[in-house]
């Protein structure tokens, strides 16, 4: 046992620890070092001979990585829409695409002061509801979840930035807890199909926030029912690459206003507003 540990040599063995592990192990080294430190990339270059204490920790947090568990879920804190929000098993990693889903909704909102009613079904970690609110300063939220786990992490999220008075959690499935009139609905639901092989640091993610059912886009087609039935002006969801076609036929001969799709940053079909 070494009795003092410095920035500079940390850096190079975990580094060393991670390099056949895990792609950009450098980089990966300095972020969980800055984690556990609680300092930014500056900090670092500027104090290479300090002594980084709690090292039992940092050595943990490095043992989890090397089984390629998520960055995210060590550290406990994602960055969406240039905010920091807290994750932890239990609720999806908040994905960067997810950002386009906001820009397509705020777009939609002529009035941003309007008194909407948005209802989100699969909050997950809770960063659309709590975007929109940030964004919408009259809109309410009532936002469902299958999960409690991730219904706890929500929580925790909405907490942090004040707004536990316009976003409102229930337990349930889909539309289920919902009797209220809805005048947004917003999704970014599981559309992974059940039988897709997945990258192995995605088997820390909850399995129902990935997996839509056999052929993935079951539970879209039961959120369109609901969008339908209920007259809902609104409805912008998320969806897979590859199901723009099937969404395009599940509505066809069926009466709405407008359907309109938008694409990723890396151009791919990646999402939806029906009107
Ligand atoms: C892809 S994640 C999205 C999480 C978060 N909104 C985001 O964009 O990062 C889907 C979420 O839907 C939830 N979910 C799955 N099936 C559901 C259902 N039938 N009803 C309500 N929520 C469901 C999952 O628990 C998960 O939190």
């Amino acid at each position: 046992m070494r009795s003092k540990y410095i920035v500079k040599d940390v850096l190079k063995e975990i580094t060393q620890t991670l390099n056949s592990k895990i792609p950009r192990a450098s980089r990966e080294a300095q972020l969980l070092l800055m984690a556990h430190l609680d300092v930014d990339e500056l900090w670092l270059m500027m104090n290479r001979d300090k002594e980084v204490e709690n090292i039992d920790r940092l050595n943990s947090w490095i043992e989890r990585r090397v089984k390629n568990e998520p960055y995210e879920y060590i550290v406990n804190s994602v960055s969406f829409y240039s905010q920091e929000f807290y994750i932890a098993e239990g609720a999806l990693i908040p994905r960067p695409e997810t950002e386009i889903l906001i820009d397509e909704i705020l777009k939609n909102v002529k009035d941003k002061d309007s008194d909407l009613t948005f209802v989100e079904v699969g909050i997950g970690s809770g960063i659309i509801s709590i975007m929109l609110a940030l964004k919408l300063k009259n809109a309410k939220f009532i936002a469902v979840d299958i999960s409690q786990k991730a219904l706890d992490i929500a929580k925790i999220n909405i907490e942090k930035f004040g707004l536990s008075d316009r976003i409102e959690l229930r337990l349930g499935s889909l539309l289920e807890p919902i009797n209220e009139k809805i005048d947004y609905l917003v999704s970014n639901p599981p559309y992974i199909a059940d039988e897709e092989i997945l990258e192995s640091n995605l088997s820390y993610e909850p399995q129902n926030a990935l997996f839509g059912g056999a052929i993935g886009d079951e539970i879209i087609k039961e959120l369109l029912d609901e969008v339908l039935k209920r007259e809902i002006n609104f409805f912008s969801c998320e969806m897979g690459y590859d199901q723009k076609d099937k969404i395009t036929n599940y509505l066809k001969d069926r009466d709405y206003k407008a359907l309109e799709f938008y694409k990723d940053l890396s151009n791919f079909d990646r999402g939806f507003t029906l009107r």
